[in-house]
């Protein structure tokens, strides 16, 4: 409020509460591929995030460049750069929420499953690292294909022991983000007010957005629906040939990533009622992962939420998204036991 944003005459030395965001808890965040296509603007944003006291840059190389730059921003948080393996650690120690957009992007023609020999290497490396350095951490994967990191991820954490199902998400706001933006461009509505689940997974068919429950509600047309569905589905796709070669979404996801790391922020700090969309361990369905709504709150995961009516269009989409989902997962878990 105005109010707690005004110096307080009354403080006295040792009680620092002049500004809001100064009376926020510590947190730390580290990001794991700092320097990158999506690595850098989510610096940016995660550095605009008041609820962030301390934001630690990690990236194999370019990270001291990427953290003098943000350092200069006149905003709360204490900018920390690490570049190498060796600085691994000294990035994770006391992490409370860590983010891996660590990995290579796709190239037109490429699926998100092409990406799987690189990156699952790297996931599986980092998250061997946060196992041993903040194995507390709220982690959100980032990395491709995550229908296969994520499981990776539980995988690795089951192995060190750290494995907390509640503190593992694979990041789909992405998807959300572009059915919110798809949605109110068709429906003629205002984009703020926008609202619309998308659940399954974060490649091709197996995103499921529930156009059905979207707010404010429209009566779209089954054409239009399927339209907003394909459009949602391969709006990842319409980038990569955009940039033609140039890499993937970076900046539209960097957005993503800093609301949903928000998010966390906020569930952390007890805000109540935080909701956003997810691939966590679920029971929603038969398979182990699903991404649905999901409550946030002090310890990561509070509730999954179910799916909710769908429709019929619905139905048939998500009995045809679970073979993939089920093989991309199984690959992911197959990978980490290898
Ligand atoms: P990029 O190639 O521009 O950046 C990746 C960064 O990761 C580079 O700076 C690289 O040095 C770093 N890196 C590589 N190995 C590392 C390691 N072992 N530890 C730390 N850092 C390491 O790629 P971009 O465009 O930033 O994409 C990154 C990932 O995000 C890709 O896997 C991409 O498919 C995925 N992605 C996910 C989306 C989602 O909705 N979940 C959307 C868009 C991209």
């Amino acid at each position: 409020s105005v109010l707690r944003t005004l110096p307080r005459r009354t403080s006295t030395a040792g009680t620092r509460r002049g500004f809001a965001s100064e009376s926020a808890p510590d947190r730390k965040v580290a990001i794991l591929g700092a320097a990158g296509g999506i690595g850098q603007p989510l610096s940016l944003l995660m550095k605009l995030n008041p609820l962030v006291s301390r934001l630690a840059l990690y990236d194999i190389a370019g990270t001291p460049g990427v953290a003098a730059d943000v350092s200069h921003i006149n905003t709360r948080s204490e900018i920390l750069g690490y570049a190498g393996e060796e600085q691994l650690g000294k990035a994770l120690e006391g992490a409370d929420v860590v983010i891996i957009p660590a990995g290579v992007p796709r190239k037109p023609g490429m699926t998100r499953d092409d990406l799987f020999n690189i990156n699952a290497g790297i996931v599986k490396s980092l998250c061997t690292a946060i196992a041993k350095y903040c194995p507390h951490a709220l982690v959100n994967v980032i990395s491709n294909p995550v229908n296969s990191t994520v499981p990776i991820a539980s995988e690795v954490f089951k192995k060190a022991g750290t494995y907390d199902e509640k503190r593992l998400f694979g990041v789909t706001t992405l998807d959300v983000v572009r059915a919110k933006t798809f949605y109110a461009g068709k429906a003629k509505v205002s984009v703020a007010d926008v609202n619309v689940p998308v659940v399954g997974g974060h490649a091709g068919v197996t995103i499921l957005p529930l156009f059905s429950q979207a707010t404010p509600s429209a009566n779209l047309s089954s054409e239009d629906i399927e339209a907003l569905t394909k459009r949602t589905q391969d709006g990842g796709t319409e980038v990569v040939e955009a940039k033609a070669g140039k890499g993937s979404a970076t900046l539209s996801m960097a957005y993503a990533g800093a609301i949903f790391a928000d998010a966390c922020l906020k569930g952390l700090n007890g805000v109540p009622d935080v909701v956003e969309c997810s691939f966590v361990q679920s029971t929603v369905t038969d398979l182990p992962f699903f991404a649905s709504k999901v409550r946030l709150g002090k310890n990561g995961v509070e509730q999954v939420l179910g799916l909710g009516a769908l429709s019929d269009y619905e139905k048939e989409g998500l009995e045809a998204l679970k073979p993939e989902l089920k093989s991309s997962i199984e690959k992911g878990i197959k990978f980490a036991n290898a």
